[in-house]
Formats: structure tokens, sequence, C-alpha cells
């Protein structure tokens, strides 16, 4: 579990302000763990088989003069993704939940109004599917994940539609190419999963 939070403290923040505070609840403290599973809502009831819950929460304000920091969110996601990738490498399996009570998460962790509260995370070992309420498991077994395409998301020069990129992936070239003056910007010899810096 310190790795998982060293591994938050790395993350990279704004004036390296590091806003992100974590709750963590354990079966240690069965009364506290409960605590924190009573925020969580209907549509996250299976995340209180977890062994750990955290309230992921982050300073709003910077602490030189005070001023609204306004990337504190920002920082927050950076830190949590940080845990996500340790908590994998430890084969571990973490969970980020907006879906829970954030108002009562405020009242029973005693957050202060100068911290706002991000999400609830649980952190487990991969159990198996049959275990979840009858009515979690079609969705546990159909597929989350759909993707944007890159083009989807990555605009060049400006907002406009036009301006788009389009990326043309093959197993060992990528080929950039800019859709309006259709000329390729830039080949990439591509590694699966590999993500190349766009000029
Ligand atoms: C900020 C945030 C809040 C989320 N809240 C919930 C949630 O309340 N319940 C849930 O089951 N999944 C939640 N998720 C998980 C997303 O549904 C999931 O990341 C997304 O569908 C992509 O699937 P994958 O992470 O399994 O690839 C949340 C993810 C993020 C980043």
């Amino acid at each position: 579990m310190l790795s998982i939070l060293e591994a938050a403290r790395w993350a990279p923040s704004s004036k390296n302000e590091q806003p992100w505070r974590y709750i963590v609840f354990t079966k240690d403290n069965p009364e506290k763990l409960m605590e924190a599973q009573s925020v969580l809502l209907e549509s996250n009831v299976y995340a209180k088989r977890a062994p750990i819950l955290i309230c992921a929460i982050a300073k709003k304000n910077y602490s030189e003069g005070e001023k609204y920091n306004r990337l504190h969110f920002h920082d927050l996601g950076a830190a949590n993704e940080n845990m996500f990738l340790e908590a994998f490498n430890q084969g571990l399996i973490m969970h980020e939940m907006g879906g829970f009570d954030v108002q009562r998460a405020i009242e029973v962790f005693h957050i202060p109004d100068d911290f706002e509260i991000g999400i609830m995370i649980a952190i487990g070992y991969q159990d198996k599917h049959s275990v979840l309420p009858e009515r979690f498991r079609e969705k546990a077994f159909s597929p989350t994940r759909k993707e944007e395409a890159l083009r989807d998301s990555i605009y060049r020069r400006n907002w406009e539609k036009s301006g788009m990129i389009s990326v043309i992936a093959s197993e060992s070239m990528c080929l950039v190419t800019d859709r309006v003056k259709d000329k390729t910007i830039v080949e990439l010899d591509c590694k699966p999963n590999r993500i190349g810096f766009l000029p």
C-alpha cells in the first residue's frame, strides 16, 4: 500500500503544490471502513468487498498567497493515475468511483472547506465475476471500454474540425497525415501501444 501512495507523491503538480490528500480505510479499522462503505452509491455496492477504500481529496488553493489553484483536480487526477499504475504493478486492482454521496462523505470524513473531494477508490485483488450480485454481472462481462479514436481527440492548430489529423497505424509504422494538406506529417515506427509525440 505504501508504494501505491508513494507513487502518488511523485506525480507532477502545478507549482509543485502537491494538492492531493488521501484518507485510507482498511480492515484494520472495520468501523471506519464501514463508514467509508456507507457513502458509496448502490451502483458501487460491489466495492464494499474491497479490503481498502480511499477517499481522494484536493486542496483548492495554492499554499503561497492562498490563491485559487484551478489545476487542483488535474493534479489529483495525475496522482491517482500514478497510484493506478503502481497498484497494477503490484498485481492489484484499483477502481475509481465517482458514484458516492459527496455531501455525506464531507460530513463523515470531516473534510474542511478549503479541500475538495474528488473520488472514492477501491483497491483489492481481482475476484471472480461470479461473486458479483446478479445485476452487476452483465456489466462486468460486457466490454466497458469503447475508446475514442485518436483522431477524434486531437486537433492541429485549433479547434476547427478541419484541422484534425488522422493516424494510419500498421503493425510497424504510423503515418500521421494532415487531412487538410493531405500531407504526411510524421512517420513513426510504431510498436504496439507506443504513443508518438506529434509535432
Ligand atoms: C473519475 C472516474 C469516476 C468513475 N466512477 C465510477 C463509478 O462510480 N463506478 C464504476 O463502476 N466505475 C467508475 N469509473 C470507472 C470507469 O467507468 C472506467 O474507467 C471506464 O469505463 C473505462 O473502463 P476501464 O477503466 O475498465 O478500462 C470511474 C472512472 C473515473 C476516471
